[in-house]
């Protein structure tokens, strides 16, 4: 019975599918609405999927500001249908979730535990929350935080191409400077939650590549690495007027999925390597012996 994955052409929907191969049935919005709860039962009670991994999310974490209902709808009710669908088949269900359930506590300057008491700031934060909870309702669940995904052939962009067409592009570089947390890199995210799943390790997980930095710093490396002499500004989250409010500070401790074993989360430069690598000088084609091209 195949695993069966939501949000599948989203950046870590796709990933997981991609690493799991036969194993993995990828469901995109038009094969299920999450936020229609007859279709959340019909999937999957037609599926019986091993498991779930829900990495569908209402991601646009400004404009949930203007759509909380929207958001709400995606993030955290379909959580609940699917823990419900879950429950009914007896199957694992694995649910994405984000360092942004943390930022109430202005002073912390140590990466939170999985045991630390949540304090959202946003409505995106507020609902993935709920989701959370809705979540643990079902015994056999896998909540994993993790935080700014960014992922080779993302169809809505990251971070990393966002800093790479504006410095080609000429334009003056501000970046919120005073924020701290973790890029984190979708394959090695994948790769845990392949595993955390696979060990049916129940509870809540942190799961971010290691050490931490700012969006400004992130910046800066990704220039250095590209060979781009590029100067970036530092500004405030103040100066920066997003709409919604972000933590200033949302690093995960990650102790509690590496004693288990698991794959390790590499430092975040060196996964940013890896991302430059394989998106700047992609994986030559070799010629199949049916004569195909496929990559290596
Ligand atoms: N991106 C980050 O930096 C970040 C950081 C921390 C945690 N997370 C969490 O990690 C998970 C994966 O994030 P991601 O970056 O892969 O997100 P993403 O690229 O934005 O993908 C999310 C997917 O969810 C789908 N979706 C939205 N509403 C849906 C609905 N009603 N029914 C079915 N599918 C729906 C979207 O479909 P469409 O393509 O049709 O819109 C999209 O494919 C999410 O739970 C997110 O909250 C993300």
């Amino acid at each position: 019975m195949p695993i069966a994955i939501t949000g599948a052409a989203g950046q870590l929907g796709r990933e997981l599918c991609r690493q799991l191969g036969d194993n993995a049935i990828g469901l995109e919005r038009n094969t299920l609405d999450l936020a229609n709860p007859d279709a959340v039962r019909r999937v999957i009670a037609e599926l019986r999927p091993s498991a779930v991994i829900n990495c569908a999310a209402y991601t646009k974490v400004d404009l949930a500001e203007k759509e909380p209902d929207l958001c709400r709808k995606v993030n955290a009710l379909a959580v609940e249908y699917l823990a419900e669908a879950c429950r009914a088949h007896d199957c694992p269900l694995v649910q994405i979730s984000t360092d942004y359930v943390f930022g109430a506590d202005a002073s912390r300057a140590t990466p939170y535990q999985e045991t630390d008491t949540p304090g959202p700031q946003s409505v995106y934060a507020r609902t993935k929350l709920e989701g959370e909870q809705h979540a643990a309702t079902w015994e056999k669940h896998v909540i994993v935080r993790t935080c700014g995904l960014y992922a080779p052939a993302s169809r809505t962009g990251n971070f990393v191409e966002t800093m790479l067409r504006l410095a080609r592009e000429g334009k003056t570089l501000r970046v919120v400077d005073d924020q701290y947390c973790t890029p984190s890199f979708v394959p090695d995210v994948a790769r845990a939650v392949v595993f955390l799943l696979s060990k049916a390790a129940f509870g809540t997980y942190h799961v971010v590549n290691t050490g931490e930095t700012t969006w400004r710093r992130f910046a800066e490396e990704i220039f250095r690495q590209s060979h781009m002499d590029v100067s970036v500004q530092p500004i405030s989250t103040e100066e920066y007027h997003a709409p919604a409010p972000r933590p200033r500070y949302s690093v995960l401790d990650t102790g509690k999925y590496h004693q288990l074993g698991g794959p390790p989360m590499p430092p975040w430069r060196d996964a940013l390597a890896r991302y430059l690598r394989e998106t700047r000088n992609p994986a030559p084609l070799r010629q199949s012996a049916a004569g195909d091209r496929s990559p290596e």
